[in-house]
């Protein structure tokens, strides 16, 4: 199988692998699946949340083209699936640019061979948690002026970075880099709407989430405002992921997210 890396550890499950399969992806393996059927039997709603969160992903992006941002920086971008950030933002407008970054080689390898004939999309393999080292990647600096408006987008990733690493300053790090105009888009894994059988059964995912490379943390949702310090929110600010200016009658109650727009003065 050729977009398997060789440094590719699988006998440890990878949060990446396991989003791609709760997606009804390919690109993942029997330890993933193990861990994902694991998470599932004791959160059933977890597939409902990972396609909630795509399609906060999908309106986000679309309401930022029509708002005429044309530079996207997708940290954490996750293995390509159906509905990416390139495929929604170039469909809108062709010349849209897109950088994907991604810590885990499978996910940025696959992202390589499809945008291998998009000039206009790179994916980068990286840690998200060096804002200035990856700010300076070759494919960001070639393809994202960040001196005009650029849309940061955090989906479904800032729960893999514990308190202890201080991702608020992390976020502050790309917030400072943005020019008036620009964006972040996060959604966050949050346990706080749950009854106490639910915030029991999320346990479990997260003793699950603990084997695999990146454990998960859960924050509420002023936690999760705070990642928008500086910032306007967008209305209707944050909010439960359905919640997030809704196109279909799906409600899904367990994420939080918002968009936030850098002032103009
Ligand atoms: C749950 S997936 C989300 C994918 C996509 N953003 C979405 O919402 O559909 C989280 C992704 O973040 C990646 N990730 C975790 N920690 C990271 C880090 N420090 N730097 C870059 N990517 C990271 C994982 O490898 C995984 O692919």
């Amino acid at each position: 199988m050729g977009w398997i890396p060789e440094e590719i550890d699988l006998t440890r499950p990878s949060a990446a692998r396991m989003y791609d399969h709760f997606l009804g992806g390919s690109h993942n393996f029997a330890v993933d699946r193990e861990a994902a059927a694991a998470a599932e039997r004791a959160f059933p709603g977890v597939r409902l949340a990972v396609r909630a969160n795509r399609s906060f992903l999908r309106r986000a992006v679309k309401y930022l083209v029509g708002k005429g941002i044309r530079q996207f920086l997708d940290l954490g971008s996750g293995i390509p699936t159906i509905g990416n950030v390139h495929e929604i933002a170039q469909g809108e407008c062709p010349d849209a640019r897109v950088v994907y970054v991604d810590i885990d080689p499978i996910a940025v390898g696959h992202g390589k061979r499809i945008l291998a004939d998009n000039p206009n999309a790179a994916a980068v393999l990286g840690d998200m948690r060096d804002p200035a080292r990856l700010l300076d990647e070759p494919d960001v600096r070639d393809l994202l002026d960040f001196g005009r408006p650029v849309a940061v987008l955090m989906v479904a990733v800032l729960h893999f970075v514990p308190d202890s690493q201080d991702p608020w300053s992390m976020v502050a790090g790309y917030v400072d880099r943005l020019a008036p105009g620009g964006y972040l888009v996060v959604s966050h894994g949050t346990n706080e709407h749950f009854s106490e059988e639910e915030t029991s059964s999320f346990e479990t995912v997260r003793e699950v989430y603990q084997r695999t490379t990146s454990p998960i943390v859960v924050r509420t949702s002023a936690e999760v405002a705070a990642f928008f310090a500086g910032l306007d929110l967008v209305d209707p600010g944050v909010v439960r992921l359905s919640d997030w200016r809704p196109d279909s009658e799906e409600r899904w109650k367990s994420w939080c997210c918002g968009v936030g727009r850098k002032p103009l003065s």
